[in-house]
């Protein structure tokens, strides 16, 4: 039967934006995808322009709507990138180009919020300390570093935000997303006045805030007319791509864990109650499902692999790079892997640290480093797996979401790594399904988030640790933990010259 109802999905990434077309009963009936420029202009940091976002979705839902009969789709949602800066001024022109998350320029501003402000203030009034990738260090970083644009401030939101403004005039953020601002007291859901007033900025400057799955309005009649999209399409509010991937891939509710490996690494544990890592290590932030998750976020994940197959070896055939990696190679790697491309998050809140090849020789093959990169982001997710064991949380399963999830070689690594079973979502779409099902629920087609995800998101697989891997993985980790700790001090020395 024909669909009477279509709903867009919108997954605003950090290489790029992909857009899904969903019919009322969860089917992807479409995707498309557009890329934009990611630009590193100095060592450690990271810029997109808003600009490329937004020509980007224009380009995506257009082609996505040809032949398709625009009376049909009811909402649109958006699952983006976290964290990133972007500011307007008082002509809603982009100031500056948008500042990511994954961009460590704000060190000093880092070192001021965590360390005169002090990470339990700063916890208290947010439940979470300052990464160098949070928000609030990057507008203290404006203001002391470009004053001519911190003065110029009109409006200042996050990534799909700016398209969420865009699609609908409304200047708006849902609360999974603003969590990372480090200006949202996460506990209470409003801002922190206290955190504004510390980054010198007002209250009106920030984006009214809703939940979720909340209509915050209708694509604007000359928007929808470019995009080939009929007058009362309701926009939601969205969520960060983390949250949003985890509605996509049925983790809402209590307890329940989903991994994304896309160019981030994230756990991400749901949680109905608020509750805060005691040292901080997890981000304690807002759930799009209306609670709360625990997650621990490591910077380059499946761009460590992206980088070392397309800008070191010259190839995008990463299953090709792949494919002579057999079982028993598995646990045997004497090269290991640091993933510090970008410096780290969690759980070193380093942004001085790099990655490194660590004990490689004559006869190490380009399969081993491929292999090592692998297992060395296992491991790193590892380390976040762990924090969260440190605070009495068990992790048995674990869904997987993101790019580097449709390796089966990558999934087998991380499930022995781990050592917990990976369910294998039956849609793999992450951040863009979830952006769809709220969308659903804000046009009324389910009654909770809950009720979306329970309905729609099944598995298709399960993949289960194999003992013999899984003990050779547990001696590798017990080395790779050793690799950061001895290379720390060198890192300032390299910065220093
Ligand atoms: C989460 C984080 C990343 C980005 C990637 O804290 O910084 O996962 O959201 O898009």
């Amino acid at each position: 039967m024909d669909p009477k109802h279509l709903y867009l999905g919108i997954d605003l990434g950090t290489s790029a934006v992909k857009i899904l077309l969903v019919d009322e009963d969860g089917k992807v009936i479409r995707t498309e995808s557009r890329e934009y420029p990611l630009v590193f202009p100095n060592p450690g940091w990271s810029e997109q322009e808003p600009e490329d976002w937004w020509k980007a979705v224009i380009d995506g839902v257009k082609a996505i709507m040809r032949g398709i009969d625009p009376g049909l789709v009811d909402g649109i949602g958006c699952g983006g990138q976290m964290h990133g800066l972007v500011i307007l001024d008082s002509d809603d022109n982009v100031i500056r180009p948008a500042i990511l998350w994954n961009d460590g320029r704000t060190f000093r501003e880092v070192d001021y919020l965590n360390n005169v402000i002090g990470k339990q203030r700063l916890s208290e009034l947010t439940a979470n300390i300052a990464f160098a990738g949070f928000t609030a260090p990057k507008v203290l970083w404006v203001k002391n570093n470009e004053p001519e644009n911190f003065f110029k401030i009109s409006k200042l939101m996050l990534p799909k935000d700016y398209i969420n403004y865009k699609l609908t005039g409304v200047h708006c953020c849902d609360y999974s997303d603003a969590s990372g601002m480090l200006l949202l007291d996460v506990k209470h859901k409003c801002w922190s006045k206290e955190m504004l007033s510390i980054c010198g900025i007002e209250e009106s400057i920030m984006p009214g805030l809703y939940e979720s799955a909340d209509v915050v309005g209708c694509v604007k009649p000359d928007v929808a007319k470019q995009l080939g999209l009929s007058g009362n399409v309701k926009v939601i509010a969205g969520a960060g791509d983390n949250a949003a991937a985890a509605v996509g891939t049925g983790i809402v509710g209590d307890g329940g864990c989903n991994i994304s490996l896309g160019t981030s690494g994230t756990v991400f544990i749901s949680s109905e109650k608020f509750r805060v890592d005691t040292n901080n290590a997890l981000h304690a932030f807002a759930h799009a499902d209306g609670g709360y998750h625990l997650m621990g976020c490591m910077l380059s994940a499946a761009s460590c692999n992206k980088w070392l197959c397309e800008d070191i070896f010259g190839t995008s055939d990463y299953a090709g790079e792949q494919k002579n990696i057999e079982d028993k190679d598995l646990g045997e790697n004497r090269t290991f892997f640091l993933p510090y491309l970008m410096g780290e998050r969690i759980p070193i809140n380093d942004t001085d640290a790099r990655a490194a090849f660590v004990g490689m020789s004559m006869d190490t093959t380009r399969k081993d480093m491929i292999l090592s990169v692998l297992e060395g982001v296992a491991f790193a997710i590892r380390d976040s797996v762990e924090v969260a064991k440190s605070l009495g949380i068990k992790i048995e399963s674990s869904r997987i979401c993101g790019g580097g999830a449709k390796s089966p070689l990558w999934r087998k690594i991380i499930a022995n790594v781990l050592n917990i079973r990976l369910e294998i979502p039956s849609i793999e779409e992450g951040p863009g399904y979830g952006g769809a099902l709220l969308a659903m629920v804000g046009c009324g087609r389910f009654s909770s988030v809950k009720e979306a995800a329970d309905s729609l998101c099944g598995i298709s697989a399960v993949i289960y640790p194999d003992e013999t891997i899984q003990k050779k993985y547990e001696k590798k980790y017990g080395i790779f933990k050793q690799i950061y700790p001895s290379l720390k001090s060198l890192y300032k020395t390299m910065k220093e010259n």
